[in-house]
């Protein structure tokens, strides 16, 4: 069965997180860049705006953006909820209240929307799944995955990773994920198993502590290069 809209629930990150979340310095920013599960973050939409060169793929890309639009306000109050219910789990220094992040993280998919029909039409957002990505051998310079891979590992095996990662290292120079953290809040158990088969494939890997850290405790990003 294909991936249907009902299968995701909406929440994009704004640029400024992304910088953090990645460590991504002004020469990074400069590279030719992949967000792998981008969905409705506003990265794309604001780093093409300030001249930089990326691409987004995302099944959500195949729907239109009054698609994206009616799933995001169907899902919105459940979010909420469940952050008012966990708020124990996130840290709240830089944004002080659940009610500001729904504003921070609705602002970030209405930057999105705004920009999806140019972008889509300028080859910017591509519908497309990992673990097979729809372009050729280094296209790219850097790959980035945030809040998809070892996020929802309860879903996705060990070896979805693996395949995922390696055709993010086949399409790009660099990869780096973020959070290594599951949905539970503890550390993705697939990290292990997905570090020595990937150094088993000529890649080495380094975790890496970053300035960002708002799911508690998620404040580490894995750095994928050949060995
Ligand atoms: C939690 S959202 C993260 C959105 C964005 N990266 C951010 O951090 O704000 C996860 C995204 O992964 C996308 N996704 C689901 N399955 C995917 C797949 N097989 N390959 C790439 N992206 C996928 C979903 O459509 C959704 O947009």
């Amino acid at each position: 069965m294909g991936f249907t809209l009902d299968k995701v629930v909406p929440w994009g990150r704004s640029y400024h997180e992304y910088v953090s979340m990645f460590e991504l310095k002004e020469a990074d920013l400069q590279r030719r860049i992949l967000g792998c599960g981008d969905g409705p973050a506003s990265f794309n939409a604001e780093l093409s705006r300030r001249g930089g060169n990326i691409v987004s793929v995302d099944p959500v890309y195949g729907f239109s953006a009054d698609q994206i639009r009616c799933r995001i306000a169907g899902t919105y109050e459940t979010v909420m909820a469940q952050l008012h219910q966990n708020h124990r789990d996130y840290v709240w220094d830089t944004i002080p209240s659940v009610e500001q992040l729904g504003q921070i993280r609705m602002f970030a998919m209405e930057t999105f929307l705004a920009d999806f029909g140019s972008g889509k039409q300028a080859g910017r957002y591509v519908a497309g799944e990992l673990p097979h990505l729809p372009f050729a051998d280094k296209t790219f310079d850097m790959a980035l995955s945030s809040h998809f891979l070892f996020l929802y590992s309860a879903h996705l095996s060990a070896d979805f990773h693996i395949r995922a990662l390696l055709d993010m290292l086949r399409v790009s120079d660099e990869v780096r994920v973020f959070p290594l953290l599951a949905l539970d809040g503890l550390p993705s158990p697939h990290l292990p198993v997905v570090e020595d088969q990937l150094a088993q494939q000529g890649f080495r890997t380094a975790v890496k502590r970053v300035p960002y850290e708002f799911q508690r405790g998620g404040n580490d990003m894995l750095v994928i290069k050949p060995a």
